[in-house]
């Protein structure tokens, strides 16, 4: 019998997060009455706001919501508030240890663009226009996680810092598998991106990927380095399926892959792993527009599509909340991050409820 009874746990965390996530559960509520599914919805504290209850960014009983629950949604975390404490402290260690504790070590973060929101990006039409690219980022291993790790004093007095690249052949082949399936429902296109002519752990990265590939023959799979991808990203966007890659070549190939779709605010990421997952925006906790009902509620609303789609078994309906976004935005709504002249300027909130009311409508 299908599953009709989710547990959810929410963690708004910093900045714009409060008022991005309360668009977003507005549209998972409407959701689960239409469609007569119980979810219980728990709310938590990470980052900095958790640090400046608890004394840290990822307090235990954060941590073990997050481990029973069927999905997590969050919001952002970070601000300029703690941006002096110790590395261990700091609000982005909530979400590494979320990633690590949970074992989320597939980070999906399709990239595509609304015709309507061609004029937002940075680039020619001619260069965005009909991107589709998912991008697959491990996301528990590499350098976030190699040890050794940290900043020590040799015996001249210097001071050396030192991070690990590291990746085992299980890792690699992992988060292979996910990308050759991955490609398995798209087009059958998958780019593997590493720096194998110069790191010796992307060189097995190479190999393994390569050796993962042997079970998909329907798959066709190319490499490429990192620095030639970054180029291509700019220079031909269009040829990109999808585009597996280590932690850190991922956390900048996806900034870089964002800003083609004019912005940042519009960018869901699923993380996933064996039985935990956790939905959330690309960007941040933009600080500078907290509290100021302004910030973009889209990439949260995006996310939890995609918890409807990887964690709730409900693929139809993550597609309506997708229509909904590309149908507001066709009726001309836009916040700050994606005005264009000749549209209608709106804030978080009106945008939350404009998408509620095509959502209805999609519902019916
Ligand atoms: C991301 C972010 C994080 C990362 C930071 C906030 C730790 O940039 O999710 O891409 O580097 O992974
Ligand atoms: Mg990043």
């Amino acid at each position: 019998m299908k599953k009709d009874n989710f547990e959810i746990a929410v963690f708004a965390g910093d900045g714009v997060g409060r008022e991005i996530m309360n668009e977003a559960l507005k549209v998972l509520r409407l959701i689960s009455d239409r469609r007569k599914i119980k979810l219980s919805i728990a709310e938590g504290y990470v980052g900095g706001s958790a640090y400046d209850l608890f004394g840290v960014p990822l307090p235990q009983q954060s941590l073990d919501l997050a481990m029973h629950c069927d999905a997590v949604l969050l919001g952002a975390v970070g601000g300029p508030a703690w941006e002096n404490l110790d590395y261990s402290l700091r609000p982005e260690r909530a979400l590494l240890g979320l990633r690590e504790k949970l074992g989320l070590y597939a980070n999906l973060r399709p990239v595509t663009v609304f015709d309507e929101l061609l004029d937002a990006s940075p680039l020619k039409k001619s260069v965005v226009q009909g991107i589709d690219i998912m991008i697959v980022r491990e996301l528990t291993g590499d350098v976030y996680f190699g040890q050794p790790r940290g900043v020590t004093k040799g015996q001249d007095g210097k001071r050396k810092g030192v991070n690990t690249m590291v990746y085992t052949e299980d890792e690699i082949a992992r988060i292979a598998v996910r990308a050759f399936e991955i490609a398995l429902s798209r087009k059958r296109n998958l780019l593997s991106v590493d720096k194998a002519n110069v790191l010796e752990t992307t060189e097995l990265w190479r190999t393994v990927v390569t050796e993962v590939g042997r079970n998909y023959p329907e798959v066709t799979l190319k490499h490429m380095y990192v620095d030639n991808c970054a180029m291509q990203l700019i220079r031909n966007p269009a040829q990109f399926d999808v585009i597996v890659t280590t932690n850190l070549f991922g956390d900048i190939l996806s900034d870089e892959a964002a800003m083609l779709t004019g912005s940042i605010g519009m960018l869901p990421s699923a993380s996933l792993g064996k039985d935990s997952a956790l939905y959330e925006p690309i960007h941040g906790s933009a600080p500078d527009i907290a509290g100021k009902n302004i910030a973009n509620p889209l990439a949260t609303i995006l996310s939890v599509a995609l918890m409807l789609r990887y964690s709730l078994a409900m693929p139809e309906d993550a597609s309506l909340v997708e229509k909904a976004v590309a149908e507001v935005l066709k009726e001309g709504f836009r916040t700050q991050d994606i005005y264009s002249e000749g549209n209608k300027l709106v804030g978080t909130e009106e945008m939350g409820n404009q998408i509620i009311t095509m959502l209805k409508q999609l519902l019916n």
